[in-house]
């Protein structure tokens, strides 16, 4: 079965076609990361403009790659939700048009779930329940994931979202966008034991995140406001590197306790999950995928990471879900929504 799958939530045109939800036969990604680079962040008039320029173009590149026609397609597979609505609009419509002129099924995707189910693109054999952890840009939440269209939320973000605070940092410290790579790259020569910054734990057993105060104190902490008398050097990279490491920790260690946590959790009420995914760009941070070794390795849970290209956005990872869908018979119609807050359906 080929789905072409369609994503465009936030600063990336994607399409791919995927078969049978395991064989990836295209996978186009148009980046706008250089357009909102020059702002420090995304722009959603802008994504939504540089959407719409691209957007067939990718479909054409897409069927080509694939080497197929738009006739072989048996589902239209499409992120609707969660995202920037303008954004989502532009990849929503596109899917209902082809779905419309080609007379196939339409599927809704979830963009979070998809993250998670990158993983499944990326390994042969796992098996279900999982806990999922989704870091990226726009979400931080953690699921129990029953089988591949089964999501049950656990807790998530009450503000920023992990790589929203990269990319805030690296503004902060004039370190470019985005910035998650870049920081992760930087604080290996700097001293993550530098600066003491805040953890938020949110209490016992929360599966909350909060990063706006981390962001605050980094914020605070360069311009000498913190009870220090002098703000930092910019020049400085020694000191830079320092911060960038000290900022990480405090993110990290957060991320892989409480995903830790929640597997703890679910093995209480004896769900016994099988092994922890993680999905979203800030999956490929490398001092997370060591802080997670290091807060497991007692209890030797396996841990599985999609392939590097498909940590970040991706529309392989929608129509690799959307299979799971159409087998289910879970198909939409032309009234699908886009839906720009994360619903726990
Ligand atoms: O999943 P994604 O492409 O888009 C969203 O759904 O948001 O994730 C992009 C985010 C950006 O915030 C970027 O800074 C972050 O992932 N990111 C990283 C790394 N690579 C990408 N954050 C930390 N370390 C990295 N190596
Ligand atoms: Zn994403």
């Amino acid at each position: 079965m080929l789905i072409l799958g369609i994503e465009s939530t936030c600063d990336e045109t994607a399409v791919a076609v995927v078969k049978d939800g395991s064989e990836i036969l295209s996978n186009i990604v148009a980046s706008q990361e250089v357009l909102h680079g020059q702002f420090g962040g995304v722009v959603p008039e802008l994504a939504c403009r540089a959407h719409l320029d691209t957007i067939i173009d990718v479909v054409d590149r897409a069927i080509s790659a694939a080497k197929i026609k738009l006739s072989d397609l048996d589902a239209i597979a499409v992120a609707n939700t969660p995202g920037l609505v303008g954004a989502i609009l532009i990849g929503l419509t596109s899917a209902k048009s082809l779905s419309w002129a080609l007379n196939i099924p339409l599927i809704g995707i979830t963009h979070i779930y998809a993250h998670l189910y990158s993983v499944k693109l990326s390994h042969e054999n796992i098996e279900y329940p999982l806990i999922g952890l989704v870091v990226s840009g726009g979400h931080t939440s953690i699921f129990l994931i029953e089988n591949e269209t089964t999501f049950k939320f656990l807790g998530g973000t009450l503000d920023d979202a992990a790589g929203e605070a990269f990319d805030k940092v690296a503004k902060i410290l004039e370190l470019g966008y985005p910035g998650g790579p870049i920081i992760d790259k930087i604080a290996k020569t700097g001293d993550k034991k530098a600066i003491k910054f805040p953890r938020s734990y949110l209490g016992k057993g929360s599966l909350d995140f909060s990063f706006s105060g981390l962001k605050t104190a980094v914020l605070y902490y360069f311009r000498g406001q913190d009870g220090r008398s002098s703000k930092c050097d910019i020049n400085d990279s020694k000191e830079i590197a320092n911060i960038a490491a000290s900022f990480q920790e405090a993110v990290v260690e957060v991320l892989a306790k409480k995903t830790l946590l929640a597997f703890k959790q679910c093995e209480e009420k004896s769900l016994v999950p099988k092994g922890i995914v993680i999905g979203g760009g800030v999956a490929r941070n490398s001092r997370l995928r060591e802080k997670l070794i290091e807060v497991t390795k007692a209890s030797n849970i396996p841990i599985f990471y999609p392939l590097p290209d498909l940590c970040t956005d991706n529309a392989a990872m929608i129509a690799g879900l959307a299979y799971h869908k159409f087998k289910k018979g879970d198909f939409a119609d032309l009234s699908l929504e886009a839906i720009p807050n994360y619903q726990d359906f």
